[in-house]
């Protein structure tokens, strides 16, 4: 239909980018990246208004995106700059200049292909840097010497590309990418730029062998200050990964936070700030790992004291942020009793009630004030130690 409305608008459009790189690789990709020969918020509003999608524009940039059908999937337009306009039946490498001029700023050959979807060539690969025969020979390979330095955050762009597909960064653009490394040029990397980076990561089957090589290729510094991989995370993250998984995957969890669990319990406490800071995290992020930090010694020696009862395990459980308890889950995988207690905790003892309510409280004539959350807490204590099983006993215990 796009193709069709390119027509009638006399607009060159090109599939371009990681969907192409994906078509031809045979990877799904939804993302669907255009370019336009031409304006392409004009183009874009036109299409917008025959497919009744929705429109944002952003007008410093001259792109835009539609959000199409009920599952509102995104198609972004972007224009190739007519610097000059070619004339009808010009050589081709004329005609499709300004094309060519998008491609060549992009990051790596593999991703600097575009697909024609105008009808007269629909379905034409435009390669102009040798990204199919890159793809063919699985290589990464930068399209100039300053690719890095026009945007750093291409480096561990660099390092997802060839984890997830296999790939291999070639020579050269390996040695331009440890040059970018020992300069210090990924501390140029936005914040915000840079977590959404790492959360690509993170949401990829494996995450860790890419946090991995990350720390192999001498990075770590630049993204997570205060961390270093340690050894016994190779066993570590792939447990936890399974957690995540299988057991904590219906949970509301800090994502991010979980999977930086194992490097965050490393982490000396004078960097956590520098940690947060470099990834712009939130002040929540930041007291959550501090109070981990700070109660980590007291939580492992309560839970692996065979004598604690279940509701001292079930104290202080319940101050260590969930993501940690799994973190810990993963940790005391081998030890029976420490597993037992975190499950304990996180399936059956967090989600005990009382019988009693603060309005059978009130009835009971107990002045109202704080005494009622700690009243019920320790009803709540009690019926995970099995020390109350009915209302009365828990009415004796509230009155004493
Ligand atoms: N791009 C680039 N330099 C960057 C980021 C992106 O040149 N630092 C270009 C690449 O051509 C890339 C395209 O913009 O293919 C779209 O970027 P993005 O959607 O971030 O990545 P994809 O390549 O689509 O890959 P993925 O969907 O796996 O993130």
């Amino acid at each position: 239909l796009i193709s069709e409305l390119a027509k009638r608008k006399r607009t060159r459009v090109y599939l371009v980018g990681g969907v192409v790189r994906d078509l031809i690789l045979g990877f799904p990709n939804y993302d669907l990246d255009l370019v336009v020969e031409g304006d392409a918020i004009e183009f874009a509003s036109f299409v917008a208004q025959k497919l009744e999608a929705k429109l944002v524009t952003y007008q410093p940039f001259g792109t835009a995106s539609l959000f199409v059908g009920e599952r509102k999937r995104r198609i972004d337009f972007a224009s190739a700059r007519q610097e000059f306009y070619a004339y009808p039946g010009a050589p081709p490498q004329v005609e499709h200049s300004n094309l060519r001029r998008d491609l060549f700023r992009r990051d790596f050959t593999i991703n600097a292909m575009a697909i024609s979807i105008y009808p007269d060539d629909w379905g034409e690969l435009f390669d102009f840097f040798g990204g199919f025969k890159d793809l063919q020979k699985k290589l990464i390979r930068v399209l100039h010497p300053l690719s890095f330095v026009e945007d750093p955050a291409r480096a561990i762009r660099a390092v997802r590309f060839e984890k997830k597909y296999g790939f291999q960064i070639e020579p050269f653009t390996m040695s331009l990418l440890k040059q970018t490394v020992r300069e210090g040029l990924l501390a140029k990397i936005k914040p915000d730029r840079l977590k959404e980076e790492i959360q690509l990561i993170l949401r990829l089957p494996g995450f860790y062998s890419y946090l991995q090589r990350l720390y192999q290729l001498d990075m770590f510094p630049y993204l997570f200050p205060g961390c270093v991989w340690k050894s016994d995370y190779d066993i570590l993250y792939p447990r936890l990964e399974r957690l995540i998984q299988e057991e904590a995957s219906t949970e509301r969890l800090d994502f991010f936070l979980l999977k930086m669990t194992p490097l965050l319990s490393d982490i000396q406490f004078d960097s956590l700030e520098a940690f947060v800071e470099r990834l712009h995290l939130s002040k929540r992020f930041y007291s959550q790992v501090k109070t981990y930090l700070g109660r980590r010694t007291v939580l492992e020696r309560i839970l692996q004291e065979k004598t604690s009862p279940p509701s001292r395990v079930f104290e202080v459980c319940s101050e260590i942020p969930l993501e940690f308890l799994y973190f810990t889950l993963a940790k005391f995988h081998d030890q029976d009793l420490a597993r037992e207690r975190i499950r304990n905790y996180l399936t059956k003892w967090r989600f005990v009630k009382p019988e009693l309510t603060g309005s059978d409280l009130k009835q009971l004539g107990i002045p109202q004030g704080p005494i009622y959350a700690k009243i019920l807490r320790e009803l709540q204590k009690a019926r995970i130690d099995n020390l109350v099983y009915s209302r009365e006993e828990e009415i004796a215990l509230a009155i004493k």
